[in-house]
């Protein structure tokens, strides 16, 4: 049977000799698309060797070569396997191009095979010289970060050709998403009803252990779904199943995470899964970050919050007295695995609080998600997950970007909190009881729009629009009489208040927003 194929081609990256052409071939023709390798395309244009290319243009000379050829491949935009050159992908912006247009594979080897590789094969300019290891050592440390850049790793040497081949299949069909960290760089998967799909995530990991952390609500409705994930794993997992709600992000839980998972003996070969919502997720890579120094995290968001936010970007921690996720961490996942069934079995004032975050990077980066939401406006409410899918999809694409672009939050991520500088406030003042998460942003959006058009930057009517927007999906957009007057002494608390002054996202068109300074007495 023809597999299912995206459209996107499919790279294969990685260091000389790592089994690129021979994989890629294989892989062309288990899928019936054409392989292109753009050495070869090179070497056809210029009607010379790769080696004599090196010789007479040097490798600026080469690498200009390489990039037009990449650029005119890809604008082909056909589904084709292309195996493009070891230092191809060292440019971050070739690389950042190909990634947005391709999935791709970085394959690996040892440096013993890959030198017993090469020298068999066809002459390679970029290992010449007096020590070929120490150079393929070298530029293989050099490039490591770029390497790490893919949506996904394979070793070569001691597996065989079908084995990469299946798994460049399966990855092609899944069509992931990729958060571009350098080495912390991870695949953002979505599927339906597959916990297998999480199985194969923690085995890649290879785990001495597993410590589960999820809710007691999420564990109830979906435990079988867990149950089925871990069982292949053949290994006894901690499960720390959390009280639910935001009033018990705190560290008195989080302190319930390091105790099962220290009393429990692991080491740091275990691998921390977030699996629940939005406040479970924040908790668990908070206690991931700090267990041992440090442990591996895959997020497996059950909620639409933490599948369009919490689960994407690495942000983590809980909430304090004082404000709202004052104590935390940046810590990355291992993998993300977004399983949307898990959404028909959410409460219908959680879809909605997930729309919030929705709404929130559409109105900030894109209009014609807006347009989308807008379509359907109430219907999202109740629409069956898979028809939630491409809208989960596209704000984890627009999320990625920002995230890629500022990791931590020194500029631009900042857009991210349009809305949440008085849903944080609003949380606060209410002892993060009263509103959840979605709710309080929702209010906190209607609220810094209409402080946007009575600063006469915002259009009057997109402060309507979303105020409707809001209201249809079955969201709050005023907060009760009071609680905004005692959320203010709470914006003293606000991570990006600098002085009497705050850091805010401004929206000036549907799709469209800049950072302003605006005093704290102009909110
Ligand atoms: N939730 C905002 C961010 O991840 O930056």
């Amino acid at each position: 049977m023809q597999p299912t194929l995206k459209t996107r081609p499919l790279v294969l990256s990685g260091f000389m000799a790592t089994g690129k052409t021979t994989c890629g071939r294989a892989l062309a023709g288990r899928c019936g698309v054409p392989f292109v390798d753009v050495d070869e395309e090179i070497e056809r244009e210029a009607n010379r060797s790769i080696a004599d290319i090196w010789a007479a243009e040097g490798e600026p000379g080469f690498r200009a070569r390489e990039q037009a050829a990449i650029s005119r491949i890809l604008e082909a935009r056909a589904p084709a396997v292309i195996a493009v050159g070891g230092g191809a992908l060292v440019d971050g912006a070739t690389r950042r191009r190909v990634l947005d247009r391709a999935i791709v594979v970085t394959l690996e080897a040892d440096v013993d095979t890959i030198l017993a590789r090469a020298s068999a094969g066809a002459v390679r300019p970029n290992l010449g010289g007096p020590d070929p290891r120490a150079r393929a050592v070298s530029l293989l440390l050099a490039r490591r970060e770029a390497y790490a850049e893919a949506h996904a790793v394979m070793r070569t040497d001691d597996v065989d050709v079908d084995t990469v081949v299946d798994a460049c299949h399966r990855l092609w069909t899944e069509d992931p998403l990729l958060l571009p960290l350098g080495a912390r760089s991870h695949a953002i998967t979505f599927v339906r009803n597959k916990p297998n799909r999480l199985t194969d995530a923690l085995a890649t990991l290879g785990p001495s252990g597993v410590v589960v952390v999820t809710d007691s609500n999420v564990h109830r409705a979906r435990h079988a779904w867990l149950d089925a994930a871990l069982a292949p794993l053949a290994i006894e997992p901690v499960v720390v199943t959390l009280p639910p709600g935001e009033p018990n992000k705190t560290l008195a839980t989080v302190g319930t995470i390091w105790d099962a998972a220290l009393g429990a003996g692991i080491d740091r070969d275990a691998v921390v899964l977030a699996w629940g919502g939005g406040v479970p997720c924040d908790m668990a890579a908070f206690a991931a970050s700090t267990l041992l120094r440090g442990l591996r995290l895959v997020a497996a968001p059950t909620s639409l919050l933490g599948m369009v936010d919490a689960s994407v970007g690495g942000k983590t921690g809980f909430d304090h007295a004082a404000g709202k996720n004052l104590i935390g961490s940046f810590w990355q996942p291992s993998q993300v695995v977004i399983d949307v069934d898990h959404l028909a079995t959410l409460p219908t004032r959680e879809r909605a609080a997930g729309l919030a975050e929705v709404v929130k990077i559409a109105l900030a980066l894109d209009a014609g998600l807006l347009d989308t939401l807008d379509a359907a406006r109430g219907a999202w409410r109740t629409l069956p997950p898979e028809d939630l899918l491409p809208v989960i999809r596209r704000a984890v694409e627009l999320k990625i970007r920002v995230v890629s672009d500022d990791e931590r939050e020194s500029s631009t991520r900042a857009i991210l909190n349009l809305g949440h500088t008085i849903g944080h406030a609003l949380e606060a003042a209410t002892g993060f009881a009263r509103h959840l998460h979605g709710e309080a942003v929702a209010i906190g959006l209607v609220a810094e729009l209409e402080a946007g058009v009575r600063r006469g930057v915002t259009p009057a009517a997109l402060a309507t629009r979303i105020r409707h927007l809001l209201a249809a999906i079955g969201l709050p957009t005023d907060a009760a009489p009071g609680e905004l007057a005692r959320a203010r002494a709470f914006l003293h608390a606000d991570k990006k208040r600098a002085g009497g002054r705050i850091r805010l996202p401004v929206v000036t068109e549907a799709g469209r927003v800049t950072m302003d300074s605006v005093g704290l007495a102009a909110i």
